[in-house]
């Protein structure tokens, strides 16, 4: 071990692989008595405590989090950070939802002052939840994503975010055009991505709100820039997909639309997926894109159930996504908790380790940053989370009579929220928060 190093006593928990629904043991590594070690940001070591103590360089800070349960920072692969102030908006589905009080929303966000203000409460509130990298939509404004950069720069963090793209069906304040969406979002990756661990976004908003101009000049710049993410939503709604449909009559599916467009690719990612057919989940899996699951959202917007066994048959890469402001909470927790009943919903079973990968190393696939993040192997960005399994009376009764690491996570993932989350770090820091 090389450079200074810190270490953190703690049961922890990381995941080497999918466990899939069948919940291969191979694909957890658990210590209960564990230490994580990290030397200049990154993960040195891992493993029980009893045998790497004796390993440790001299003058090793070790922190002591027991009983505390140490598991990756937590990804979020689908989240609008310019929806913040309309979490919890009262009695629509989608296409309303947008009109009433997304759109008026993100008309603010033409001021860069505002932008900046929310991007710090933002990634607080993400901080707060234990989520240290997130997949985000900016609004059209290229300056909201300016400041958002500027703001996740300054703290260290690992994020991915684009300028939304969007030319019709839309407020006349809230376009762009073609050409214009074309040149900022060039503009963008040239200032942001792979500038600090920032990576950026080609950021269509759905196929409804882009022209055929608009969504070809997209998938030119996807495919000059490869290492650039696309980010966008595909059949979430049945309205929705119905317009896509009509909008587009020689395409085969809503999601053949970006099929045709090139935007169907490695570091695609797209958030709900729900109303697609078997065609569309072959040529999703055939193509390397990712599926974003975004539970509450789905459950809120009332858009439907995402299909978890079909997704994995087709091998589509999934992450775990809040989907604020349609999304109900910042808390990985709490959808994972909406992540179980929809499930359910279809008889589908979300086992407790299948979903803590979800939401930590499954998201690290889906956003193709799996060589950096995700897990605790050596050489890995060390963001992490110590959670407290005992920060509300009842989580401490259930998890005390949890027979096993599984019924712990288990019950973390149904009772637990921002309260079980004691610290979160940053390459082996404590995260910074705003000042405010
Ligand atoms: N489809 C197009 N735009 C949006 C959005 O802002 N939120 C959700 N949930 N779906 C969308
Ligand atoms: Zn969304």
């Amino acid at each position: 071990m090389t450079g200074k190093a810190r270490a953190w006593r703690a049961s922890i928990l990381h995941f080497l692989s999918d466990p899939g629904s069948g919940d291969d043991p191979r694909a957890t590594e658990y210590f209960e008595d564990g230490l994580l070690v990290v030397a200049e940001g990154r993960v040195s070591a891992i493993g029980a405590a009893a045998e790497l103590l004796a390993t440790l360089p001299r003058g090793t800070t070790i922190t002591d989090c027991r009983p505390g349960l140490i598991v990756p920072g937590f990804i979020d692969t689908h989240i609008h950070y310019p929806q913040t102030d309309v979490i919890a908006s009262f009695g629509t589905q989608l296409l309303d939802w947008l009109e009433r009080y997304t759109f008026p929303a993100e008309r603010r966000f033409a001021d860069p002052v505002h932008a900046r203000a929310v991007s710090e409460f933002f990634l607080d509130e993400l901080l707060r939840n234990g989520t240290t990298t997130a997949l985000v939509f900016g609004t059209v404004h290229a300056q909201s994503v300016d400041a958002f950069f500027e703001a996740a720069k300054a703290r260290g963090l690992r994020m991915i975010a684009g300028k939304v793209l969007m030319d019709r069906h839309c407020p006349d304040d809230l376009r762009d055009t073609p050409e214009e969406g074309f040149r900022e979002s060039a503009r963008l990756i040239e200032r942001w991505h792979g500038h600090a661990r920032l990576g950026y976004a080609i950021t269509p908003r759905f196929a409804i709100t882009s022209s055929e101009e608009q969504l070809r000049l997209a998938g030119e710049l996807a495919r000059a820039h490869p290492g650039v993410h696309v980010h966008t939503h595909v059949a979430e709604n049945r309205a929705e997909v119905q317009w896509a449909r009509d909008l587009f009559p020689w395409s085969r599916s809503y999601l053949d639309v970006y099929d045709h467009f090139g935007l169907l690719r490695e570091r695609s990612v797209f958030a709900h997926c729900i109303h697609l057919d078997g065609e569309d989940r072959k040529r999703m899996g055939e193509s390397g894109a990712a599926a974003a699951f975004c539970p509450t959202s789905n459950l809120f917007l009332g858009s439907g159930f995402f299909d978890i066994d079909q997704s994995d048959r087709a091998g589509i890469p999934i992450g775990l996504a809040t989907d604020v402001g349609g999304g109900t909470s910042f808390s990985m927790l709490r959808t994972l908790a909406d992540g179980y009943k929809v499930a359910q919903g279809l008889g589908q079973s979300l086992g407790a380790k299948r979903a803590f990968y979800l939401a930590t190393l499954g998201g690290a696939r889906a956003l193709g940053l799996d060589n950096e993040i995700g897990n605790f192997r050596r050489g890995k960005e060390a963001d992490f989370v110590v959670l407290d399994l005992a920060s509300t009376p009842l989580l401490a009764r259930r998890t005390a009579v949890a027979t096993g690491i599984a019924e712990k996570l288990f019950a973390l993932m149904t009772l637990g929220d921002d309260r079980c989350v004691r610290q979160t770090f940053i390459m082996g820091s404590p995260a910074r928060f705003s000042a405010a």
